[in-house]
């Protein structure tokens, strides 16, 4: 499964890639907005420390109007990828770009149905939001497996990207429910990798290893 970081902010960003944890990096308008910095600047500085792909979301609502935003964002970097929202207008636009061999991530998806819809419109990727569905009192990662079930029933190539993440359980259901990427916020991908019998057992090899005087260099 890759991992992609959801953020904007480029000192979190070259953190993690210092860890190599990281495949790619999803933005969007509110996260621009949140790094308090120029879209184009931003966006910019992100391609120059990342190699994978950078989503960057569009903000204009007609088809058209997406089409010649995503141009001019695919002019930042060749690892932009078109961020799309679901709608009649963005699938259509999405269906544009991705006959000119850019690639499409497509938004806001909120039922297996419109993941079906992304995949037929040649979406890159589709971003099932899971966080949003569970605040509602739904089960977000139903949706996960689902559009799992759907693309390998028909061997759409459009990889499922589990966003809208706010756990370390919801990274773990997703790798269950066969997501192709998951796109996590930083503050929960560290808390991934740490366990409180980990740290113990840590303490404890350290305290009888001192004991012992020896080096290893
Ligand atoms: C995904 O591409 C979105 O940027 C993000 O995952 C949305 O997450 P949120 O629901 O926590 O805002």
């Amino acid at each position: 499964m890759e991992f992609f970081a959801d953020t904007a902010e480029t000192n979190e960003i070259a953190e993690l890639i210092d860890l190599g944890m990281i495949d790619g990096i999803t933005t969007n308008p509110s996260l621009i907005k949140k790094s308090g910095r120029d879209v184009f600047q931003v966006l910019t500085e992100i391609c120059q420390i990342v190699q994978g792909p950078v989503s960057a979301e569009v903000v204009a609502v007609t088809a058209e109007e997406m089409v010649a935003e995503g141009h001019r964002l695919t002019q930042i970097a060749s690892n932009i990828v078109v961020k799309v929202p679901l709608t009649l207008e963005g699938l259509k636009a999405c269906k544009k770009l991705s006959s000119e061999g850019i690639r499409v991530n497509v938004t806001l998806c909120f039922s297996s149905n419109q993941a079906l819809l992304a995949a037929k419109a040649g979406a890159t990727y589709i971003s099932p939001f899971i966080g949003r569905l569970d605040d509602l009192g739904m089960n977000g990662m139903n949706l996960i497996e689902d559009i799992r079930i759907i693309y390998d029933n028909y061997d759409f190539n459009t990889k499922i990207l589990a966003a809208s993440i706010r756990s370390p359980l919801h990274v773990n259901e997703s790798a269950l429910a066969g997501a192709d990427v998951v796109t996590v916020p930083p503050a929960v991908i560290k808390k991934l990798a740490h366990h409180p019998l980990t740290d113990k057992g840590l303490q404890s090899f350290l305290a009888d290893w001192e004991k012992t005087g020896m080096k290893i260099v």
